[in-house]
């Protein structure tokens, strides 16, 4: 599904370079082009297009579940708790043929958007809004999320926000609901593993760490002595290092340019000047260890120039990757084989069982 050079810092789908993706694709073609390993005909999209749209809604229980969470919950638990509640009312829960297993990809593609733009008007005391279903996926979101249509400027934004954030090989999440089908379990309890395994601030938290980051720090004059002191304190840099790439991210390139875009169309510069200016000083102190930009660190100022709250960031991240998810986990469907890794032991053998009266 996707192909990345660390070294020089390349990032393809299916063969295709991510800059294209993001200049010329779709969120909706991105799903299409990863799920299928090619590109869609018109007709094809438009099908796949009009399948997402009509599955978008949550079953009439769900709704009522929602309600019932507790105001301050967090997105994260809400969303891994509502993915999981959607297997129940699912009566192909546990058929993962090929045809119900995309059927359910489609599903879950659908309804996580719904589920978590509702829970972030639930907790603000807000009425639910279903989705209308003639939206594609990121117009659909931010209409659930604000109860007002985005400018297609926005709607752009978050559809190219959605592409890069699609499928990236097997980071942990993605390993971690692999695991979970390779038992044969089902996807729904996959995607509910891969939630719960994004969540982390080493993996996909780490977006809104970056933007709590910033706020902390405050203004442009401030930004050389934080980052200088969290550096001679050993600390991490949020938004800065990565397993795979030893060069800049190039998802991070993409969206350097977007959040600077951004900034000029809204005036506010501030946060876009102080991300060059971390970007600058982490260049001179650890590029030459490989730690260069990721992925999270613009796409947090670009997500907070958006308007989204700080602690939905991880949530959007979610509703971009079940895409790489459900792909990796119907493919690997196909010639299945338990993943199950040996620990080295490294304790005693033979060792005497002690009585408790004697321990
Ligand atoms: N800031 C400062 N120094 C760093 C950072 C950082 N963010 N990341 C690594 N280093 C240093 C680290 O201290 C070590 O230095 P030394 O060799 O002197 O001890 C060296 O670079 C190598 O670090 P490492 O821990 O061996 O690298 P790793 O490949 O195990 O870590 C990482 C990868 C992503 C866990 C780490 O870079 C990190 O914690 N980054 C901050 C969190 C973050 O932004 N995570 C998002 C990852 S990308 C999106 C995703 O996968 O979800």
């Amino acid at each position: 599904m996707s192909f990345i050079d660390g070294e020089k810092g390349v990032l393809e789908y299916v063969g295709i370079d991510i800059d294209l993706l993001a200049r010329h694709s779709t969120f909706e073609e991105t799903v299409f082009l990863l799920w299928n390993l090619r590109l869609p005909r018109r007709d094809e999209l438009a099908g796949l297009t009009r399948e997402l749209r009509a599955e978008a809604n949550l079953p009439g229980p769900m709704w009522d579940l929602l309600r019932t969470f507790p105001r301050d919950a967090t997105p994260m638990h809400a969303l891994r708790t509502l993915v999981s509640a959607l297997a129940l009312f699912d009566r192909e829960a546990d058929d993962d043929s090929p045809a119900a297993a995309h059927r359910k990809a489609v599903r879950l593609q659908a309804k996580v958007p719904t589920i978590i733009a509702n829970f972030d008007r639930h907790r603000r005391g807000e009425k639910v809004l279903e989705p209308r279903g003639d939206q594609d996926v990121a117009a659909s979101f931010l209409t659930m999320l604000n109860g007002k249509e985005p400018t297609p400027a926005m709607s752009k934004i978050m559809d190219v926000c959605l592409i890069l954030h699609a499928e990236h090989g097997f980071n942990a999440s993605t390993f971690a609901a692999m695991v979970t089908i390779s038992t044969l379990s089902d996807l729904y309890s996959a995607i509910t593993t891969a939630i719960g395994t994004l969540k982390g601030p080493l993996h996909g938290g780490a977006n809104e760490e970056v933007m709590h980051m910033l706020l902390e720090i405050g203004s442009l004059d401030r930004v050389d002595a934080y980052i200088q002191e969290k550096l001679a304190r050993k600390d991490r840099i949020m938004g800065f290092g990565h397993r795979v790439y030893k060069a800049v991210d190039p998802r991070a390139t993409y969206l350097r340019t977007l959040c600077q875009q951004v900034a000029e169309d809204t005036g506010n510069q501030k946060l876009f000047q102080m991300s060059k200016r971390i970007e600058e000083i982490m260049r001179d102190a650890v590029a030459a260890k490989g730690i260069y930009p990721n992925v999270d660190f613009y796409s947090a100022t670009t997500y907070y120039s958006l308007g989204l709250k700080l602690d939905l960031f991880t949530p959007i991240f979610a509703m971009a990757r079940v895409a790489g998810w459900v792909g990796h986990c119907i493919e690997y469907l196909k010639d299945n084989k338990l993943m199950r890794p040996r620990c080295e032991y490294v304790g005693p053998h033979g060792a005497a069982y002690v009585p408790m009266a004697q321990r």
